[in-house]
């Protein structure tokens, strides 16, 4: 079988009581790239989080299932043991750990006892992704994020994504805050992972990354669910002509703001 597939059906997610995702239904398979697009606040990073397991969001229905595994049993550290993998909107600083430290331990964990990577082919290999994202070497030496630019920090979530070697990444707003180069940069090592074993989920507002990285699947998310999806044109006609028309098309009403009295 080439690749995993990662299965998420009717999925609900609770954040302190409150529902944000309102029975999401999405299969990403090996060797599919899906763009998730949608206005702010409408839960495309809770989708992201709620794959990866963080705590503070609760399924409180559907399903997540990876080749037929259930994620929803897993363990955050099971979850990227068995492919899964999330460079986050807001990747967080871990002061104490370097990068290099960070992404070996990461490897390892995945590789499982017994079958760590030697110390020379680690470096040999950090050191070949480091040259191929044009990321200056003593990055590896700091603090994971620790004082990283913005765009250092999305660059380096593409280190990890091309070290780890994930079957299934999440990507959310890996362009926010990138250059011009540094976006070319990282889309080129995005659109290297491409083969039949590779499924990755990107969540962007902006069609400028799709011109460099060609989804198959675009998918629009609005209040808690994915109420649209089509070809690489629909992202097109979202960047010509906004979300209104999705709105009016479905017959989706803004959500009232509570207002305190
Ligand atoms: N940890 C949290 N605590 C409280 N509310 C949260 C938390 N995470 C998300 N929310 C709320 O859930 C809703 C969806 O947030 P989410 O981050 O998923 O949106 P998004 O679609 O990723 O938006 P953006 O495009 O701005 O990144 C928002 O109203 C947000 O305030
Ligand atoms: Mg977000």
């Amino acid at each position: 079988m080439a690749g995993s597939t990662l299965e998420i059906k009717n999925l609900h997610v609770s954040i302190e009581d409150k529902e944000i995702l309102k029975g999401v239904d999405l299969t990403i398979k090996g060797g599919e790239f899906h763009a998730v697009m949608g206005p702010n606040g409408t839960g495309k990073s809770t989708l992201a989080s709620a794959i990866m397991g963080h705590p503070k969001y609760e399924v409180t229905e559907g399903s997540i299932l990876l080749d037929g595994k259930d994620v929803l049993e897993m363990e955050v550290d099971e979850r990227a043991r068995a492919g899964l993998f999330l460079a986050m909107q807001y990747p967080s600083e871990i002061s104490g750990v370097t990068t290099s430290d960070f992404l070996r331990s990461s490897i390892n964990a995945r590789r499982g006892e017994g079958n760590e990577i030697s110390l020379m082919n680690f470096i040999k290999e950090m050191d070949s992704v480091l040259d191929y994202l044009e990321i200056d070497k003593n990055m590896a030496q700091r603090y994971l994020n620790e004082g990283f630019s913005g765009g250092e920090k999305k660059r380096n979530e593409i280190l990890q994504l091309m070290l780890l070697k994930p079957e299934i990444a999440i990507l959310d707003e890996i362009d926010s805050g990138l250059d011009i180069d540094a976006l070319r940069v990282v889309s080129k090592g995005i659109n290297k992972l491409r083969d039949d074993n590779f499924g990755c989920l990107i969540i962007t507002h902006y069609q400028r990354l799709l011109n460099y990285i060609t989804p198959d699947y675009v998918h629009v998310m609005m209040q808690g669910r994915i109420v649209k999806s089509g070809g690489p044109e629909l992202a097109k006609r979202l960047e010509s002509e906004g979300y209104e028309w999705i709105k009016e098309e479905l017959g989706i009403e803004d959500e009232t703001v509570e207002q305190k009295a």
